[in-house]
């Protein structure tokens, strides 16, 4: 296995689309290193997903991944997810506002407070080509749609500006900033999901 080098925004890559994977191309020995190497890769920059074009592949695949730590203890156990051609099905379309980073924006450096669909359901094929289903809420529901999105070329900024209410600011800072003007607000709780390792 190896670590692979984590494509950052302004390279195409990450504004393309990605290109559906055959069963066929999914049992070969080169796209299975890839999984294996695009998880190492995860691990290693302590994200919680990653997706094909971050690692300059045009594939629709993402790994995703999330366990508590001394840091982030609130968060909620995802198992290892590989999932090739996923479809999002929106089950609860409330919104959920919290803070997310990208591996690909800044390595993490950037945060943001971005809405996403509070559940969701989805299919697609695991690293074996088996059909995978799957209903998640909250956090996991979230890395599932960043994710998702960057299979279609979108950042999370992206939805951030597209999803403002009329008079709504954007909320995006370095993580020097969010230390020093955000991280003693009230809701300080859900903060902690953007302490180091939060990108995805
Ligand atoms: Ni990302």
């Amino acid at each position: 296995m190896a670590t692979l080098e984590i494509t950052q925004t302004g390279h195409p890559s990450l504004r393309s689309t990605a290109r559906v994977v055959s069963e066929h191309e999914i049992a070969a020995p080169s796209t299975q290193r890839l999984v294996d190497d695009m998880v190492e890769t995860m691990r290693a920059a302590s994200g919680v997903g990653l997706a094909g074009p971050q690692v300059d592949m045009n594939l629709r695949l993402f790994v995703a991944e999330a366990h508590p730590t001394e840091r982030r203890p609130n968060i909620a156990e995802l198992e290892l997810l590989v999932v090739f051609n996923p479809l999002i099905t929106v089950l609860d379309s409330t919104w959920e506002t919290d803070w997310e980073g990208c591996l690909s924006i800044d390595h993490g450096a950037m945060m943001g407070q971005v809405k996403r669909f509070q559940r969701i359901r989805i299919e697609g094929l695991d690293r074996y080509s088996q059909p995978l289903i799957r209903e998640l809420a909250s956090f996991h529901a979230r890395i599932v749609q960043h994710e998702t999105d960057h299979l279609d070329g979108i950042l999370f900024f992206d939805r951030i500006y597209e999803r403002l209410a009329p008079h709504e600011q954007a909320v995006l800072t370095t993580r020097e900033n969010f230390e020093r003007f955000f991280s003693n607000s009230s809701d300080k709780a859900e903060l902690v999901i953007a302490e180091d390792g939060s990108g995805t």
